[in-house]
């Protein structure tokens, strides 16, 4: 990315940051989100965390984006390097390339997926299957050494295809981002809004003899009935807000870098606000009325609770759409599977551009390197998610890179720039140039309550008791007994406490075999990625003497 590059237009700009918001994560990630967390139950968190953590980072990523832009910095290393004093911030913003990287190994890969089944929904090949051979279809796919698609090494195939476009884009800067934004968001958006008309109308038409009582509107009342108990329930707010850091992109260092190319007079409140509710309106309205309702429809509510998994999405839709007939099937896949890649690569693109503004503004990589650098390394971290998917390396880095950093980093940074940088330094980078009346009330949120809000989910996170029983880890606590860690808790992760009981519980040769195998491979994936930060934490430090040695503002 060159020092001149910018924004062409401000609906480029908004389209390019909803782009990058509006993702897998709100079709993929959100209705299963929301039905394991207990449907109307997981709303009203849901919301609550977008206002005082999804609005307040949103703010803040924006304008500490458009501050770093002002001194040449499109990266959050030297972003947050000059928010505080403190050479540590440096390195804190190592998350902000990191996590981007991280994510777009495996995202990438999902995206393939949509690029596939687009094409097969055009070939035919779901015509006639029965529902469990579509489903077999995708194991099948994703068995890359025994496939039997057609097509040999089909996912790494379109793996790699998909990683190419990505990277001949990127290669094209700004300009690149900004033209793919404009054509697939509103052909997103209109794709989306087809599919959910039937999904809202479907009603209970879809019901069979298999599944007599099948109907669109039970999943639609499921998700829409507010639930109060679950309220107190840390799980669900945990739940709730991993969701919105995921799907807003925020405590990632990509909003920051997109920010950083605005200009100094340029609103942020606005900007930052709307693309928050357009990719808000994309994942609560278009993201719920979709999959859910149509499986309900066809499938009945309890078979959508059972088999909550972001497989829905390929293993059952292309079979639901056989049932309108074979040129309105392929319409609808076609629609379904092309809205899922315009979301992804609206968003793997954005993952792509805090590396190449970092290699540009510290050592004079030109977009083509950068891009191209980038392609290299997501190929290396990526192929491992493509051939070793059931070993667990996808989740491994889902779990590191796309659900703990967003946190921790989000964390620091708004400590950083309510407390350090100074809230009220703050509040005048937010305000200013603004098209909108800022809520006083917001500079306390952003002070206190923000702060305090990760904190807990942080700390949640960290230390999730077994079962997510908080009541009787608490009572444990509390009559001496201590306090027994879940296995899903940052800690025992850490040690892999869950894979190595499940060991000692098999009595299978063959389980243990593969559980063995299985740690390998995450471990694997662990060191993978711990290189990669320490990679850039290299690179950050080289930058860093660069800079003294020219006595710039390092
Ligand atoms: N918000 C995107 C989604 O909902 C994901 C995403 C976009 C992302 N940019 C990112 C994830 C940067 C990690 C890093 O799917």
């Amino acid at each position: 990315m060159s020092k001149s590059e910018g924004w062409g237009s401000r609906v480029g700009l908004i389209l390019a940051m909803a782009g990058n918001a509006v993702g897998l994560g709100n079709f993929l990630r959100f209705p299963v989100q929301a039905i394991n967390n207990g449907g109307g139950a997981f709303i009203i968190p849901y919301i609550v965390c977008f206002l005082l953590m999804g609005i307040p980072l949103l703010w803040i990523e924006w304008s500490t984006g458009r501050f770093g832009g002002k001194n040449g910095n499109h990266s959050t290393p030297f972003i947050m390097g000059s928010l505080g004093k403190s050479s540590l911030w440096k390195y804190i913003g190592v998350f902000g390339i990191f996590t981007n990287i991280g994510v777009a190994a495996y995202y990438c890969y999902i995206e393939s997926w949509t690029m596939a089944y687009v094409y097969h929904s055009v070939a035919g090949t779901f015509d006639g299957l029965s529902q469990s051979q579509v489903a077999a279809f995708f194991g099948s796919y994703i068995d890359v050494f025994h496939s039997t698609t057609g097509i040999p090494f089909e996912a790494v195939l379109f793996f790699l295809v998909c990683l190419g476009l990505n990277t001949f884009i990127l290669s094209r800067g700004l300009d690149g981002v900004e033209k793919v934004a404009k054509i697939g968001m509103p052909l997103l958006i209109l794709f989306g809004v087809v599919l959910a008309i039937r999904g809202l109308t479907l009603g209970t038409s879809g019901a069979s003899a298999e599944h007599p009582t099948a109907s669109a509107i039970d999943g639609l009342n499921f998700l829409w009935t507010p639930q109060f108990d679950s309220l107190t329930n840390p799980k669900v707010w945990l739940a709730a807000a991993g969701q919105i850091f995921f799907t807003l992109s925020v405590g990632m260092g990509s909003i920051q870098c997109y920010a950083s190319y605005l200009k100094q007079r340029d609103d942020v409140a606005l900007n930052a606000a709307s693309a928050g509710f357009m990719n808000e309106f994309v994942e609560v309205v278009l993201g719920s009325s979709i999959v859910i309702p149509i499986a309900a429809g066809y499938l009945g509510l309890d078979w959508v609770k059972e088999n909550a998994g972001f497989g829905m999405a390929f293993q059952t839709m292309p079979y639901l759409f056989e049932k309108w007939g074979p040129v309105l099937s392929m319409v609808a896949g076609v629609m379904w599977f092309g809205l899922l890649f315009f979301a992804g690569i609206t968003s793997s693109l954005a993952m792509g551009t805090p590396w190449m503004g970092f290699m540009h503004d510290e050592f004079g990589w030109k977009r083509q390197k950068g891009a191209w650098s980038f392609g290299l390394i997501i190929l290396i971290l990526g192929l491992p998610t493509v051939f070793f998917y059931h070993q667990g390396v996808f989740e491994e880095y889902d779990y590191w890179a796309g659900t703990v950093s967003l946190v921790v980093f989000a964390l620091i940074e708004t400590i950083l720039f309510a407390w350090v940088f100074g809230i009220n330094n703050g509040w005048k980078e937010i305000t200013r140039g603004a098209d909108m009346k800022v809520p006083e009330f917001y500079k306390y949120i952003i002070k206190y309550v923000t702060p305090v809000l990760l904190t807990f989910v942080f700390l949640g996170s960290l230390i999730t008791p077994k079962g997510n029983n908080w009541k009787v880890e608490i009572s444990n606590l509390f009559s001496g007994n201590g306090w027994t860690l879940d296995n899903g808790s940052i800690i025992k992760q850490i040690t892999n406490a869950g894979i190595y009981e499940q060991i000692a519980a098999a009595t299978d040769p063959a389980v243990v075999l593969q559980l063995q195998d299985k740690l390998f491979y995450v471990n694997g994936a662990r060191i993978l990625l711990l290189l990669t930060f320490a990679g850039i934490c290299f690179l950050v430090y080289l930058a860093h003497n660069k800079r003294k040695l020219k006595g710039g503002t390092a």
